[in-house]
């Protein structure tokens, strides 16, 4: 097995070759290790972010306003947890076990979605989030289902269709409080003043910082930048939040008709790297959380495991 990648290799030529084509890497494809370690580290950062994004709203299922709104959170929440499972099993094909991913994630080597450090203060949050953070994730993720990484691109598929509804739900849920009396449309205000800066901090840092992306963009792993998915996301979130009648947190947010886009105002990137580097305001909370319900579920997995080998051992004997 070659560790290191060597220019000269064949396998690497024709890997090269591959993506160039624009055909997908699957895991029976020779690939190289920096390869490997990229596709990984996003895929693993993507499913801890959507296990760890069930928090802040499992918060308020307990206090959902009616049963309709009760189902429709219960639902979402439950097709969160669906979307880490399908993405912990995608990147189990690279050779990393799920467990060894949920360690990284509680050793602090593994990161989740900044996003999911800012607590859901109020019922407003939760259209909120559905509006702004699936909405954000849609835009990004509608592009990663043509990742050259087929396991990936094919697993972002049907969660692409869960997150359309998600987004959809948020939007709903939170133009029935813009519409209804004057503490409601308040609410609704200060849900979008506080998730509007997170919400542009998901697509990562400018593309100029980017650590990662020159090389996922060479690889197709990436379809289209940080800065470009970021801008397509307030292009179309502007005109979503007029018809709110609420208004954008940016006072340096305009129109730009020469380049037929929105500017926007400077994210706060020293908020960012603290977030992103454990100093959040939830930071500790969520993960504390997680090796906690991992701990309680401990007993369920060892059950399966025993059931299992008993299982084994019944067909040999
Ligand atoms: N939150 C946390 N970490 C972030 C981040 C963010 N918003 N943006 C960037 N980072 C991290 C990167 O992971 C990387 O850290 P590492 O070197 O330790 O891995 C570092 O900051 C440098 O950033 P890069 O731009 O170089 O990193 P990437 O090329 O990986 O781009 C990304 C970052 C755009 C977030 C990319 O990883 C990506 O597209 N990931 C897949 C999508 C994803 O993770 N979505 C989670 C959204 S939430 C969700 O889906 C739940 C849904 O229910 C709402």
């Amino acid at each position: 097995m070659v560790n290191q990648d060597n220019d000269n290799d064949p396998r690497l030529v024709a890997f090269e070759n591959k993506v160039a084509a624009d055909q997908r890497i699957e895991p029976k494809d020779w690939i190289p290790d920096a390869f490997r370690k990229t596709v990984l580290r996003q895929m693993s950062q993507h499913a801890h972010s959507e296990v760890i994004g069930m928090q802040p709203e499992g918060n308020w299922i307990t206090r959902a306003p009616t049963l309709r709104r009760k189902l429709i959170l219960l639902a979402k929440i439950q097709d969160e947890g669906g979307h880490g499972l399908y993405l912990y099993s995608a990147a189990e094909t690279l050779g990393t076990s799920r467990e060894e991913m949920v360690k990284a994630l509680h050793e602090g080597k593994a990161k989740y979605a900044s996003i999911f450090n800012y607590p859901a203060l109020t019922w407003a949050d939760m259209g909120a989030i559905g509006w702004l953070v699936d909405g954000a994730a849609i835009v990004n993720q509608v592009s990663l289902q043509r990742t050259s990484y087929g396991p990936y691109a094919r697993a972002m598929v049907r969660i692409c269709k869960e997150e359309s509804f998600h987004q959809r739900q948020g939007y709903e849920s939170i133009m029935a409080l813009a519409q209804g009396s004057k503490e409601q449309k308040e609410m609704a205000q200060d849900a979008l003043d506080r998730w509007w800066w997170p919400s542009l901090m998901m697509f990562g840092p400018h593309d100029s910082d980017s650590a990662h992306s020159g090389r996922s963009m060479h690889w197709k792993l990436k379809r289209e930048s940080n800065d470009v998915l970021r801008q397509r996301f307030v292009d179309q979130t502007v005109p979503q939040a007029k018809f709110l009648g609420l208004e954008i947190p940016d006072p340096d947010l305009r129109w730009n008709e020469g380049s037929g886009r929105h500017d926007f105002g400077e994210i706060d990137w020293d908020e960012f790297q603290r977030v992103i580097h454990g100093d959040g305001p939830c930071n500790r909370q969520r993960l504390s959380h997680h090796v906690q319900a991992h701990e309680d579920g401990r007993w369920v997995r060892d059950a399966m495991r025993a059931y299992e080998s008993k299982r084994q051992a019944r067909q040999v004997a």
